[in-house]
């Protein structure tokens, strides 16, 4: 199968990007020069009528692909019913269904209560929020690394890249940043080995933090991405992770899981924490719940989810329609989807290995992931010298080609499709990714 090929961005993509320029915020730039007309499924095309690969969904959201006809059913008959009536107000039963849906798929053991949302930075600000009240205790450790959104609490959580925070200080205050396991970039300065062997993530916490900076005892929580995601599409070891949990069970701090991008079925599994053998106490959850519709939500362990009415809510919050599509969605992913998550990202994950071979970008590069979230991080050379300006280019090549693939991290390129995505859809985009590296390394003169 092949993508159809004209000059992209075309004349009617290009004028559009000049009214957006001159109108939106600046903020929001770069961005990629694609204007989207219509998708379907893994495939996109653009106002020219040039079509794509789409290996980005929306950023790891589209999870069910665009316009599933489920899902499109779903928002079409919630959308004739009601569209808002305020779930802080007033009761629903399309929004009772869904907490009890995902209450159902909670990854720990106890009852499960949900509140719902419309963001995952929204999802993140209540779970901080409820780790506060819960504990009584107002500092949280986050990881460098870390991205969980842009309002003032999630963002004083980030510590991805300087320029999302630079100009925004003071942040919330409490916030105490340690090093993410990933002996590929030990940020500690050791050894790969010596890493792999003996992660001194955890015991940094309980030597350094808790000994030079703050006491455990006033430590609400631990948030963390199972699997780090603007950060890189980093996998931790599963000993990191249990250790974390074991710091938290000893000093009575919560473990809050970042699930905004690993969750919903994306890695072979409902949570990416199910992976590591680890029961969180809340997990925050977004993009790919409702295949697109605006929803977050945070699901909690029961007794942790005990504030008092009025503590925390939402006007938009578990909006009607976002429920019904998140409805279809879930089922979908049971149904399917998930386990189609695990096989193509298994393949894509032995594919870009076998790419080593004829791409120096790859050879000393991480390649990594599970399930549909597989990150290829690209390096000049055996000490991992990041290849950014070569990553730069593919994103960019690629877009030339007929495929949306972003970056993550500094060097990484990720690769995220719709879970839905066939394989045939999967070797086509693989086959212009291919394409894509070749030119960008012939272009940096490493071919
Ligand atoms: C792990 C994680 N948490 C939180 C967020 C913020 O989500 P939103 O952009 O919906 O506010 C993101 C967005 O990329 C994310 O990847």
């Amino acid at each position: 199968m092949s993508v159809d090929t004209t000059v992209r961005p075309g004349v009617k993509a290009r004028e559009i990007i000049a009214r957006d320029t001159t109108t939106m915020s600046g903020s929001m730039v770069p961005r990629y020069p694609f204007v989207i007309e219509r998708g379907l499924g893994a495939r996109v095309w653009d106002v020219d009528g040039n079509e794509y690969i789409d290996f980005a969904a929306g950023i790891a959201t589209n999870s069910t692909g665009h316009c599933h006809p489920d899902v499109v059913r779903a928002i079409q008959e919630q959308a004739a019913k009601f569209v808002h009536i305020a779930g802080t107000d007033y009761y629903y039963e399309v929004q009772v269904r869904l907490a009890e849906r995902l209450a159902q798929i909670a990854p720990f053991s106890e009852a499960a209560r949900v509140f719902l949302c419309n963001s995952g930075a929204e999802a993140v600000e209540a779970a901080i929020k409820m780790a506060r009240w819960y504990t009584d205790r107002h500092n949280i450790i986050a990881f460098f690394g870390a991205f969980h959104g842009r309002t003032m609490g999630a963002l004083s959580l980030t510590a991805s890249k300087v320029v999302q925070r630079d100009g925004f200080f003071p942040l919330v205050p409490g916030v105490h940043h340690v090093p993410y396991n990933n002996p590929y970039r030990c940020l500690h300065g050791r050894e790969q080995a010596a890493c792999e062997a003996n992660c001194i993530c955890t015991s940094y916490i309980e030597d350094v933090l808790f000994k030079k900076v703050v006491p455990a005892e006033s430590v609400a929580a631990i948030i963390l991405e199972p699997i780090q995601g603007e950060g890189g599409y980093v996998v931790p070891d599963a000993r990191f992770v249990q250790q974390l949990r074991a710091i938290c069970d000893h000093y009575g701090i919560l473990l809050i899981v970042d699930e905004v991008q690993s969750g919903i079925g994306r890695t072979g599994k409902w949570w990416a924490i199910q992976h590591f053998g680890v029961e969180p106490d809340i997990v925050c959850s977004a993009k790919g719940i409702a295949s697109g519709m605006p929803l977050g939500a945070i699901i909690a362990r029961e007794h942790v989810m005990s504030w008092p009415p009025g503590a925390h809510g939402t006007t938009f919050g578990g909006n009607p329609i976002s429920c019904a599509a998140a409805l279809v969605t879930l089922d979908l992913i049971e149904r399917g989807y998930m386990q189609n998550a695990a096989d193509q990202g298994e393949y894509i994950m032995e594919t870009l290995e076998e790419m080593r071979t004829h791409h120096p970008a790859l050879k000393h590069g991480r390649i990594d992931g599970r399930g549909l979230m597989v990150g290829a991080e690209l390096v000049l050379d055996e000490a991992h010298t990041p290849a950014k300006e070569l990553r730069n280019r593919v994103e960019r090549i690629a877009l030339e080609n007929g495929l949306l693939i972003l970056g993550a991290g500094e060097s990484t390129l990720r690769f995220c499709p719709a879970l839905m995505i066939e394989r045939e859809t999967v070797d086509a985009g693989l086959r212009i990714f291919d394409e894509t590296l070749r030119q960008a390394e012939q272009e940096a003169g490493l071919l």
